[in-house]
């Protein structure tokens, strides 16, 4: 049994943490709760228990013995706090951007590259969320015919943007202007995703490039990407263009997505039947959907790929790092 914390317990992705721990029965002997001062003495349940939230604090976690500590706080918090974790010989799980391009720090997808866990520190990092998705579709591609360029189009859910994304898509709904989103996210799309940077592009689109390129190992892989929040409450829509090295058959394609690990192919366009994020909401697995080639180069392909960005996009992924940690002790 392992003794747990959950870094930012209160935030949209602490809140799942805490679920997914629970469903999937993950052996805590000691959970352990920690939020920002505001929240510190708030009571939450696990297992039916109840748990004070603590104040993240030094003092507050060198006391404890934690095997693993769950972050979703922010950036700055991580940074600060990561470290102090590691320091007391636990293994931090971050969500948060802050180390994910660190080369002392692996970005890991347990579908894609478990075997980064190996050379970790102390600290892990777990990719944004419309990374994970993306990679997890691409991965048994990239092993089979090579990938030459990729194109990212994004439509990404508010609960992405934490708490106050969602009270803007809901209060937006009732008419009252945003106070997380520049401009109302309510019956609009927004292209713009973290902040912009001097090239042009935003930071989020900067993610999916660069983390694409650390989790397939391939510095050189050629990517771009469009990233864009969409009035959905929860779970992240992705459009993929590939080009592939080598050629391909759909049939070859399909056969091969849906014997991937956590791949559930959804695609009957005779039937309708293509994934959606109402659908896919609240799911563990990437679905993947609308597979037909790009006839407009050799070896294109598209795929539209969805899944739940709160679960496999971020609580989830961080909680099955610790199991295949756990599995391998
Ligand atoms: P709090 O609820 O006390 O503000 P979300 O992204 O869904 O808004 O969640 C952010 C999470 O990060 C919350 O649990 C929040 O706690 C926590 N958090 C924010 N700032 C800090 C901080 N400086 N120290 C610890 N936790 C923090």
């Amino acid at each position: 049994m392992f003794n747990v914390a959950i870094v930012g317990a209160t935030g949209n992705v602490g809140r799942k943490f805490i679920e997914i721990l629970e469903e999937r029965n993950f052996p805590v002997k000691e959970l352990f709760l920690f939020a920002s001062k505001r929240s510190a003495g708030k009571v939450m349940k696990f297992k039916g228990k109840d748990i004070v939230v603590e104040e993240l604090c030094e003092e507050n976690i060198n006391n404890k013995k934690v095997d693993f500590a769950l972050f979703s706080a922010g950036g700055d918090t991580s940074l600060e706090f990561a470290p102090k974790f590691a320091k007391i010989g636990a293994v931090a799980i971050d969500n948060s951007s802050a180390w994910r391009m660190n080369p002392e720090v692996p970005l890991v997808v347990p579908e894609v590259n478990p075997e980064d866990i190996k050379w970790h520190k102390g600290i892990i990092a777990n990719p944004n969320c419309s990374t994970i998705q993306a990679v997890v579709a691409l991965k048994p591609l990239y092993d089979n015919y090579g990938i030459k360029r990729i194109v990212y189009s994004t439509y990404q859910a508010v609960s992405g943007a934490g708490m106050q994304g969602i009270e803007d898509l809901e209060n937006g709904l009732k008419g009252e202007a945003p106070k997380k989103f520049p401009y109302p996210i309510a019956g609009n799309v927004l292209p713009h995703i973290d902040v912009f940077l001097d090239n042009g592009y935003t930071k989020e689109e900067e993610k999916m490039i660069k983390e694409t390129r650390k989790i397939l190992h391939n510095d050189n892989l050629r990517i771009t990407a469009t990233t864009v929040r969409v009035p959905v409450l929860n779970a992240h829509s992705e459009s993929i263009n590939i080009e592939l090295e080598k050629e391909f058959e759909i049939n070859n394609i399909v056969d091969l997505l849906s014997n991937s690990k956590g791949i559930i192919v959804y695609d009957n366009t005779k039937e309708l039947k293509y994934p959606t994020a109402l659908q896919v909401s609240g799911k563990d697995e990437v679905f993947v959907g609308r597979i037909r080639k790009d006839f407009s180069i050799d070896n294109g392909l598209n795929l539209w790929v969805v899944a739940d960005n709160i679960r496999k996009g971020a609580a989830l992924n961080a909680v099955q790092i610790a199991e295949i940690m756990i599995n391998e002790k």
